[in-house]
C-alpha cells in the first residue's frame, strides 16, 4: 500500500514537471493587475481595497509559476513570499542570486525573466514602476486585468489623489482591438462591511495578437 502511494506521488510530480516545463515552447510573460477607478492600483504601498474574489484569482492564476515584484510592492507584502510560486523581488540594488527556494532577487526584468525561461509562463505581478517598464520594453504577452468599480472609492480618489499609485496607461485606451484580443472572464460584485462596499470586479484576458495564430 505504502509502495503503492509512493508511485501515485512520483506520478503526480511527474505529470506537473510536464506541464510546467515545455522546452521547446516559448515562455509567455504575463502581466496580472487589479485595477480600480481612475486607474487607482495602489496606495502605501497595499492595493486600496479588499477583494477577496480577486485575491482568489490572483492565486489560482500564478500558482505555480514565477513571480515578479518591484520591491515597494513587495515591501506592502511584509516582504512575505507568496506559497508555491518562485517570488522574484526587483531592484538595482540586488545581484541575481537566491535568498531561499521560492525567493529570489533580481538586478533587472530581463535578468529575472532569463532565469526561469524554462517555464511555460512568467507573471509580472506589479508596482507601477514594474508594469511601466514592461510596458515599454513590449514585453508582455497576456495581460490579466480585473476592473474594479467602486463609485464610494473614486469619489475618495477624486479628492485625494496624490494619495494613490496609478497604473502607467489607461486602461479603458490601451488594449485596442489592433493588438489584443479581449476575453472577458467573468463579472462578480462583492458587498463587504471592509471594503469602500459595492466593488464589482469584472476579470479580462487580453493576449497580445502576435501570440494568436
Ligand atoms: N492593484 C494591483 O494589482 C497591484 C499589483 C502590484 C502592486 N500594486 C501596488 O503598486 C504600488 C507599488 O508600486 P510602485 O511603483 O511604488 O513600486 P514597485 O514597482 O512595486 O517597486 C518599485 C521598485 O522596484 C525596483 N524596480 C523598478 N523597475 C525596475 C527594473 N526595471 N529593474 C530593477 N528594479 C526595478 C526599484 O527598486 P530600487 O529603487 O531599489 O532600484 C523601484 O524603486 C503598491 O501600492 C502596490 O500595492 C498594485
Amino acid at each position: 500500500m505504502v509502495i503503492f502511494s509512493v508511485i501515485i506521488t512520483n506520478l503526480d510530480h511527474i505529470l506537473q514537471n510536464k506541464r510546467l516545463y515545455k522546452m521547446n515552447k516559448k515562455t509567455k510573460i504575463c502581466a496580472i493587475v487589479a485595477v480600480g477607478p481612475e486607474n487607482v492600483i495602489g496606495k502605501n504601498n497595499v492595493m486600496p481595497w479588499y477583494c477577496p474574489a480577486d485575491l482568489k484569482y490572483f492565486k489560482i492564476t500564478t500558482t505555480p509559476y514565477p513571480c515578479i515584484f518591484g520591491k515597494n510592492t513587495f515591501t506592502g507584502m511584509n516582504n512575505q513570499p507568496l506559497k508555491n510560486r518562485i517570488n522574484i523581488i526587483c531592484s538595482s540594488k540586488h545581484n541575481d542570486e537566491m535568498i531561499d527556494l521560492n525567493y529570489w532577487h533580481a538586478s533587472s526584468i530581463e535578468s529575472a525573466i532569463a532565469n526561469f525561461k524554462h517555464y511555460d509562463k512568467i507573471f509580472i505581478c506589479g508596482g507601477a514602476q514594474i508594469y511601466k517598464y514592461v510596458l515599454s520594453q513590449d514585453l508582455i504577452d497576456i495581460f490579466y486585468l480585473t476592473k474594479i468599480e467602486s463609485p464610494k472609492l473614486q469619489k475618495q480618489i477624486i479628492q485625494n489623489p496624490e494619495q494613490y499609485t496609478y497604473f502607467p496607461v489607461d486602461i479603458n485606451t490601451f488594449f485596442t482591438p489592433n493588438k489584443w484580443a479581449a476575453k472577458q472572464i467573468t463579472v462578480q460584485t462583492e458587498t463587504l462591511p471592509k471594503n469602500p462596499p459595492h466593488i464589482s470586479q469584472t476579470f479580462w484576458q487580453y493576449t497580445r495578437k502576435r501570440q494568436l495564430g
